[in-house]
């Protein structure tokens, strides 16, 4: 296993602040893929590529009046400033929903942060020098990876399969980076409904990792803005639930309520909530108010799990669409994951296939992925594509294999004729990592 290379500066030279900005940034451009990303957003393509949750059918009218409500009877306090570690009200409320995952958690460790995405950001933030090393499964979720560049962390991937991180894999990463001299923080794991793979982690992986960490000493962060979106089978303990010494875990109420209200947490041992408090109050004041007498006004006076039911319902009818048109239209060679919950599948391509090089076909033929590159920090994942079946209906999921069905017959069309796949000559959006839009997370 080598070790990455540290990140080359990619700014360009019509900027005049060149000679000006912080180092952290030299790592980060905007991604070519956000212009096709797009046209990707056209009613006419079936975009396959967004993260974004379905809410249509939340009842919104109710909502709106139990907010108005909040406004009329308990404005002045929530559109004040508030705690730098969250309200005391949503540090409780977020303990009862984790106990849902058989997490035992005072409010006390929990940090309300503005969506798991900041939790992230403060935990790096908090423990990251430039340099240091963050384990993370091969593939990871795109805006981990981003927000680990942005703190100039070397990210190391570990290989995973379908049972989740491979322990062997693990501990060799871990020793090289050691060997080496390299400080390792911590592994980044998504145990439920991985992001981009949709792989849950087996009961037994989670025991070998716990003991793992145990061993070497080594802190995990837990990301887990999926796991009450199971959507066959039983829910499977939380690494947190296992071990509260070693665990950071990180929830949102993005994928169970919605995302706008921007609204999630970190679950941390007592030292590591201190830490992790004053990075927010340095990064934020205090996250938004507002959000959380909003967050916390819908958790009373609604069905919140009942809602999560409903959601549980519609995704596994798009994930079923998704699996049927893959049997259904995918060239023979084509491999899938089958997840048992969460938004996404992962495609692997007959070799000599490049996602990304395929991308603009694909938007021609009006369907949209994610590229596999997008996940992984060493350029590997060409062969790879993420499909999400969260956004788009039944009927448009299965148009939309349809669609990519035909692409790939094309291109493989082409790689038998002419020897090369059309998309190994060269690799148009090799960027696509450095800097997400917020539809493909
Ligand atoms: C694995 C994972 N972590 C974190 C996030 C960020 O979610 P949010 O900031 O909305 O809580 C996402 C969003 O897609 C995700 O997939």
């Amino acid at each position: 296993m080598s070790l990455p290379e540290p990140l080359q500066r990619r700014d360009t030279v019509f900027d005049p602040w060149i000679d000006t900005y912080a180092e952290r940034t030299h790592g980060l451009t905007v991604s070519a893929v956000r212009a096709l990303f797009s046209v990707a957003n056209r009613p006419e393509v079936v975009s396959l590529a967004g993260g974004m949750p379905n809410i249509a059918d939340l009842p919104r009218a109710a909502i709106g009046e139990a907010i108005a409500g909040l406004i009329r009877d308990h404005g002045a306090q929530a559109m004040q400033y508030g705690s730098g570690q969250g309200e005391p009200f949503m540090r409780e409320h977020i303990a009862e929903v984790m106990a849902d995952e058989a997490i035992a958690a005072h409010p006390d460790d929990v940090v309300v942060t503005c969506g798991s995405q900041q939790a992230l950001d403060l935990v790096t933030r908090t423990f990251c020098d430039p340099g240091d090393v963050i384990l993370a499964e091969a593939p990871s979720y795109v805006g981990a990876i981003g927000t680990f560049r942005a703190y100039q962390v070397q990210i190391v991937h570990v290989a995973m399969d379908e049972f989740g991180i491979v322990p062997q894999a693990l501990r060799e990463a871990l020793a090289t980076c050691r060997a080496a001299g390299r400080r390792v923080k911590f592994l980044y794991t998504i145990p439920n409904f991985q992001n981009p793979t949709g792989v849950t982690q087996t009961l037994q992986r989670r025991r070998e990792l716990i003991a793992i960490a145990h061993e070497t000493d080594l802190l995990i962060v837990e990301d887990n803005p999926y796991g009450l979106l199971t959507i066959e089978g039983e829910p499977l303990p939380a690494l947190r639930s296992m071990d509260d010494e070693r665990v950071i875990y990180l929830g949102s109420f993005s994928k169970t309520f919605a995302p706008g209200f921007r609204v999630g947490w970190s679950l941390a041992p007592h030292a590591v909530r201190e830490k992790l408090t004053l990075a927010q109050e340095s990064a934020t004041l205090a996250p938004p108010v507002f959000s959380q007498f909003a967050i916390a006004t819908y958790l009373q006076k609604f069905d919140w799990r009942a809602q999560i039911v409903a959601y549980r319902d519609m995704y596994r009818g798009r994930r079923d669409a998704m699996l049927r048109g893959l049997v259904d239209n995918m060239p023979a060679g084509c491999t899938w994951t089958r997840p048992t919950g969460g938004f996404f599948v992962w495609l692997t391509m007959p070799d000599g296939l490049d996602s990304q090089a395929m991308l603009p076909r694909a938007v021609s033929a009006r369907v949209a992925y994610v590229p596999g590159t997008a996940f992984y920090a060493d350029g590997l994942g060409s062969r790879n594509l993420r499909l999400s079946y969260c956004f788009p209906s039944e009927d448009r999921i299965l148009e939309g294999t349809r669609r990519l069905g035909e692409v790939l017959h094309d291109e493989l069309d082409m790689l038998h004729t002419f020897g090369i796949g059309p998309g190994t000559a060269e690799h148009l959006y090799r960027d696509i990592t450095a800097g997400p839009a917020p539809d493909i997370t």
